[in-house]
């Protein structure tokens, strides 16, 4: 485990311990319910695994909303259960970084308990406070559907406080030194106990001035420049990621000169592969892409198609929104937000050939591939839960009672219908060489055994088809040659004359003639390798 940049070509793997296995019976999953599930983890290929917010919650934002942030909520176990993981992972080579949520806390917080309470308290200045709710106000609100303004009036204060997501999680102050230096103790915490790394959550937003839209400003990126030099020096190895719902071009600056993040998720790609599958054309993949800046070489994206939030389509234009929404939002309530509250199976009608095509677009473009958990089972949403739990239900290991999450009473009600645990599970799918499962399985094997995967270089390569994806990956003396076809029917792909030569296609290991034109059946794709 000694590679410095294990995290540009690994797998990544995002999990709600709440959701994912109950080791106790109560209901929840929990640390030890994780630990059971690391052989799993092995099997499908995972390098490093994203855990959501453990720490103590009113759970207002499913534990976004922190109350301590020097402890385990019980409902998930211990820091010791932690430790165990995190040794038991390791032994497995698997890496384990956790949620860091530096913009804000719960209002539940001590901290915001007495900066409330008393205009004297130490704790005063770790908010935002303001006797005028007219400030920042060129400042956008994230949660559209339940937040009315970014400020809201506290009686006890007698002023308003200042809050990027909802009333009930107060931004921190980074204009304190003393919040800096407290939110820097707190990644030491964890760094010592042996964590990995920091998936550092909604990092735009940590400082506010008037004038601006508040978001990414140069005093924010100076901030999480001290953050990065402190893991350097007493944590090498250990990784930042960040969380910037932002185009291309204004997440670039979060990688700094290779000294601020290791890796930054690509939101923008995320839509543009369902654009693309729904279309059948990839024109809207293409001009992102060629619109993503370079990063310097210690430096990676993070692509997902589906993650724990609704389907942001922050990063498209007003149109493109509401085309999404007419094509993948049929009913009213799948809307959340800016989004669409709906997993990857169900968005893509349950379409086996489709959720594999997005699956090999996720793993063959440019970035760190991180899966979200339950989709490579090709699990579904429960739309009668509120908010973003519709995605957050337990996993289904089998089809025993409640999945075999847990022997209790499951804290939530599971996926129901065709989506349920009777239809889809581990079990089953572990069963079948042909099940999805095992087939992710088979894509993170040839994507981790593939060095051209890792590095940052795309070309794509002009055929005339505007239904097919063709790309070439090149890196370490390897030269990978990607199709991809977006349509519902038979198509052909004549490939420009310097790549008539022959090729090993992944999946198939047979060897290909890309003289003649390749025909491509509805949502195929091919990994071929060039000598
Ligand atoms: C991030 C998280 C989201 C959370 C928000 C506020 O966007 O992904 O789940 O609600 O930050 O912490």
């Amino acid at each position: 485990m000694n590679n410095n940049l294990w995290y540009k070509n690994a797998v990544f793997y995002e999990i709600s311990v709440r959701a994912f296995k109950d080791s106790n019976g109560d209901g929840h999953g929990d640390l030890r319910g994780l630990t059971e599930k690391l052989d799993y983890l092995q099997t499908l290929g995972v390098d490093c695994v994203w855990i959501m917010p453990i720490y103590p919650s009113p759970l207002r934002d499913d534990g976004y909303d922190i109350a301590d942030y020097y402890s385990v909520d019980k409902t998930y176990g211990s820091l010791d259960d932690l430790k165990v993981l995190i040794e038991a992972a390791h032994q497995r080579n698997i890496r384990i970084v956790m949620d860091l949520v530096l913009n804000h806390t719960s209002d539940q917080h001590p901290w915001f308990q007495s900066s409330r309470m008393d205009k004297n308290s130490p704790y005063r200045d770790y908010y935002v406070w303001s006797d005028d709710n007219t400030r920042y106000k060129d400042t956008r609100i994230i949660f559209v559907d339940t937040e009315p303004s970014n400020w809201t009036w506290d009686e006890q204060a007698g002023q308003y406080f200042w809050h990027r997501f909802y009333a009930t999680q107060p931004d921190l102050n980074f204009d304190n030194p003393k919040v800096q230096a407290e939110m820097l103790n707190v990644a030491r915490f964890w760094l010592d106990l042996g964590i990995d790394g920091f998936r550092a959550d909604a990092v735009p937003y940590l400082i506010e001035r008037e004038g601006t839209n508040c978001e990414n400003l140069p005093e924010t990126h100076v901030y999480l420049k001290q953050l990065r030099a402190f893991m350097d020096e007493h944590y090498p190895g250990r990784i930042l990621l960040c969380e910037a719902n932002q185009w291309p071009e204004d997440v670039r600056p979060y990688f700094g000169d290779g000294d601020e993040f290791h890796m930054g998720f690509h939101f923008p790609i995320m839509p543009r592969i369902y654009m693309a599958l729904k279309k059948g054309r990839f024109e809207d993949m293409e001009a992102i892409m060629n619109r993503t800046p370079a990063i310097p070489e210690n430096c990676q994206w993070c692509t997902f198609l589906r993650n724990h939030d609704e389907l942001t389509l922050e990063m498209v234009t007003e149109e493109e929104r509401q085309w999404m929404w007419k094509e993948y939002a049929p009913e009213p309530r799948m809307k959340l937000n800016l989004g669409i509250r709906r997993r990857l199976a169900p968005l893509l009608d349950n379409d086996r050939r489709k959720i594999e095509l997005a699956n090999s677009l996720l793993f063959t473009l440019p970035g760190t591939p991180i899966i979200y958990y339950g989709d490579e089972i090709g699990m579904g949403d429960n739309l009668d839960l509120f908010d973003r739990n519709g995605v957050r239900t337990p996993m289904q290991w089998d089809d025993s009672p409640h999945g075999g999450f847990t022997s209790g009473t499951p804290f939530t009600e599971m996926v129901k219908g065709e989506y349920g645990f009777a239809h889809i599970n581990v079990a089953d799918q572990m069963k079948s060489d042909y099940s999805l499962l095992r087939t992710i399985q088979r894509m993170i094997a040839l994507r981790k055994k593939h060095a051209a995967f890792g590095g940052s270089d795309m070309q794509w390569i002009k055929t005339g088809n505007p239904a097919v994806a063709v790309y070439v990956r090149q890196h370490a003396g390897e030269t990978m040659l990607i199709l991809n076809s977006l349509s519902d029917a038979l198509q052909q792909v004549a490939l420009p004359a310097e790549y008539h030569q022959n090729g090993l296609e992944l999946f198939s290991g047979k060897t290909l003639s890309l003289q003649a034109p390749i025909s491509l059946q509805p949502y195929a794709y091919l990994w071929i390798k060039l000598s």
